[in-house]
């Protein structure tokens, strides 16, 4: 039973353990990450108006989520400037390049598939892992809005997860290719993002834990094989 020492002060109950938003560690670590998620809304509306010129028949389908992902992109920038931080867009744009530069090239070639899995299934999962964490831990104000953008993501991976699977007999080669090629990009942007995330009291291990619990489960839902699935996320550690 652990010994229990009465006489010291109780733990900084006036904020719940909340880290103080109005510290300069706090807003230039948020400074990168606000910066990261407002970069992150932007790309994923382009991507999925992108998408909709591979798939003209699901352009207006893209449209609609492509809207929702430019109304997060208002309400992170809101969340921002409410603790006066100024989101600092290069480092967003070099810290998304990659995963970036891979889509565009996806794009060129005509590969919904690997689009789809970059944007509907890596960057959603991330999005949805890095939410969940964020949310116990931000400012209530930021707190309100990523909980409303949270349930939209969760469309966004499902309109994915539901094209690949009526499509699961003939995606299998690329999909794993695009998988192998990209996964490890992700693990990289987590591992970046890392010390950031941690001074507003993220933890990698909650934010790695959180993103393979959505990856793998939509990858479930395609209809993969466990065999398949362990393998594919296997990748996240060779790449
Ligand atoms: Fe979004
Ligand atoms: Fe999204």
């Amino acid at each position: 039973m652990p010994f229990l020492d009465t006489t010291s002060p109780a733990p900084a109950a006036e904020n719940d353990g909340l880290p103080d938003f109005a510290s300069s560690a706090y807003k230039s670590a948020y400074s990168r990450i606000n910066a990261i998620v407002i970069e992150g809304e932007q790309e994923a509306h382009d991507n999925y108006i992108a998408l909709g010129t591979l798939l003209p028949s699901e352009a207006e389908e893209l449209a609609r989520l492509a809207r929702m992902e430019l109304k997060h992109k208002k309400g992170f920038t809101a969340c921002g400037a409410n603790l006066g931080v100024e989101a600092d867009m290069p480092f967003a744009r070099d810290f998304f390049a990659p995963l970036r530069n891979n889509f565009q090239k996806a794009l060129t070639e005509g590969k919904v598939v690997t689009c789809l899995l970059i944007q509907a299934i890596l960057i959603e999962a991330f999005a949805i892992s890095a939410y969940h964490i964020y949310i116990p831990v931000a400012d209530p104000f930021a707190r309100k809005i990523t909980e409303g953008v949270v349930k939209d993501e969760y469309l966004h991976l499902n309109y994915g997860q539901e094209w690949l699977k009526a499509n699961l007999d003939t995606i299998r080669e690329e999909f794993d290719q695009a998988n192998r090629d990209n996964l490890p990009l992700v693990r990289r942007m987590l591992d970046g993002v890392a010390a950031d995330a941690a001074v507003l009291q993220m933890e990698k291990e909650d934010l790695m834990a959180d993103f393979l619990t959505s990856y793998q489960e939509a990858l479930t839902e395609i209809g993969f094989t466990s065999r398949e699935i362990a393998r594919m996320a296997a990748a996240a550690l060779v790449g």
